[in-house]
């Protein structure tokens, strides 16, 4: 009989990268079974889309509410109450004291696209400015804004123009802020006229470039330079974004506002949902019907949407994201006495990753890391890696998990990292 992963590799291009041949049953809250019964606990969250769990109760009572009512009537023809109300509840809480608008999309890349069309739109400038390591996803402009060209940008030929890159302050690899700085001053110098700049991009925390927090003096220096020069400042929270940090909104750890907010994953617990949010005078720089896309806030996910947010503040998710973060980082801490492999462990709230150096080389080991990622999915551990070096593992565990099923996978995490090293 011809395997699963025959077929995929026969029916899937291969450009879709696939990390586990796991082929998914069923899944509830923080565990996903598959075709044979084999059961897993998810350290991935279909990576950081079900902050809420997977089928929280109230997502898929929502959701099934909806679907007795109507699934699609494009908002742009047809509009309906929920799809504007999702929007002032986002205006309501997304950090900024001052007055906001929403659009919603389907995907991040598109939420992306769609904040630098709105700061072109709003501020008659075309260039952008992003960081190395940076992802922002597999779209034109979302794949040039990526700071990391494999794989995301090998055989795609020309991206767009008027994109540049500055170096992320990471210490532990040799650079600091003033460094990025002096870089994004000499970009100014010698590359662009801070004039012709419309918006600077970046993740509060990088994601898949290895859960990097952005140093808080970085987000101020970013924040005046935006200022001084009529730049716009986004803050792509498509992965940051509801509780994962800790808060709300990644940029709440800041004493920093954005101008634009893009967002995704989490927002509709599994139902493909983004948006943009901002400032309401520049999210109306773009003429009406430049914006949209026939499934943008499509009625299923904003029903999603809604109960992810009631459930977010019911459950106290922000809390529990900094609960469990720390007892992972506490038990990894544990765990690097045995593992001198382990560099470093970071990350706010439950958005937290470990890093391994090879200990003759000193350099970053991917193999470590994808040892440990396999390792432990032979004992039921769904965990992913990331990093420019891949040799970062990141923790992306529903906030919703049940205590002993976290102790589980705590024990599990252990024993890959001991075996691994021995
Ligand atoms: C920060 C960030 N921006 C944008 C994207 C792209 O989102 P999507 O895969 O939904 O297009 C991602 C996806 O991982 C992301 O982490």
């Amino acid at each position: 009989m011809t395997s699963m992963t025959d077929r995929k590799n026969a029916a899937i291009s291969r450009g879709v990268g696939m990390t586990t041949q796991i082929y998914a049953d069923r899944a509830e809250n923080s565990e996903i079974w598959d075709k044979e019964g084999n059961r897993y606990i998810d350290f991935s969250s279909g990576i950081a889309v079900v902050n809420t769990g997977h089928r929280h109760p109230r997502v898929i009572e929502a959701v099934k509410a909806q679907l007795d009512r109507f699934t699609h009537t494009c908002a742009q023809v047809v509009p309906y109450e929920s799809y504007v109300h999702l929007a002032e509840r986002l205006n309501a809480i997304t950090p900024g004291d001052f007055a906001k608008k929403t659009m919603f999309v389907t995907t991040g890349a598109e939420a992306v696209e769609n904040a630098v069309k709105i700061a072109r739109a709003a501020t008659g400038r075309s260039a952008v400015i992003a960081f190395s390591g940076a992802f922002h996803g597999r779209t034109f402009m979302g794949m040039a804004l990526t700071g990391k060209v494999v794989p995301y940008k090998v055989g795609f030929g020309a991206m767009p123009g008027d994109v540049f890159h500055v170096p992320f302050p990471i210490e532990l690899h040799g650079v600091n802020v003033e460094q990025a700085l002096a870089a994004l001053k000499k970009l100014f110098a010698a590359d662009v006229d801070p004039a012709r700049v419309a918006a600077i991009i970046l993740e509060p925390v990088q994601g898949e470039g290895g859960f990097y927090p952005a140093p808080a003096a970085l987000m101020r220096a970013l924040r005046d330079i935006c200022d001084q020069h009529g730049i716009l400042l986004i803050a792509d929270e498509v992965q940051t974004g509801f509780a994962r940090t800790g808060k709300m909104f990644a940029m709440e750890h800041y004493d920093v506002v954005p101008d634009l907010i893009t967002m995704a994953k989490s927002l509709a617990g599994g139902f493909p949902l983004a948006a943009v949010t901002g400032r309401a005078e520049i999210m109306d720089g773009p003429a009406p019907g430049g914006l949209g896309g026939t499934y943008g806030g499509n009625p299923l996910g904003i029903a999603a949407a809604h109960a992810v947010l009631d459930v977010i503040e019911d459950e106290k998710l922000c809390d529990r994201a900094e609960q469990l973060g720390g007892r992972l980082k506490q038990r990894l801490a544990a765990i690097r006495e045995q593992v001198p492999e382990i560099v470093d462990i970071r990350g706010p709230g439950f958005m937290n990753a470990v890093e391994f150096n090879d200990v003759t080389t000193n350099l970053p080991s991917a193999d470590f890391a994808n040892r440990v990622r396999l390792k432990a999915l032979e004992k039921g551990l769904i965990l992913l890696t990331c990093g420019v070096h891949g040799n970062v593992i990141r923790f992306l565990a529903p906030i919703t998990i049940q205590d002993e099923i976290f102790a589980e996978a705590l024990d599990i995490l252990e024993a890959a990292m001991i075996e691994v090293r021995n």
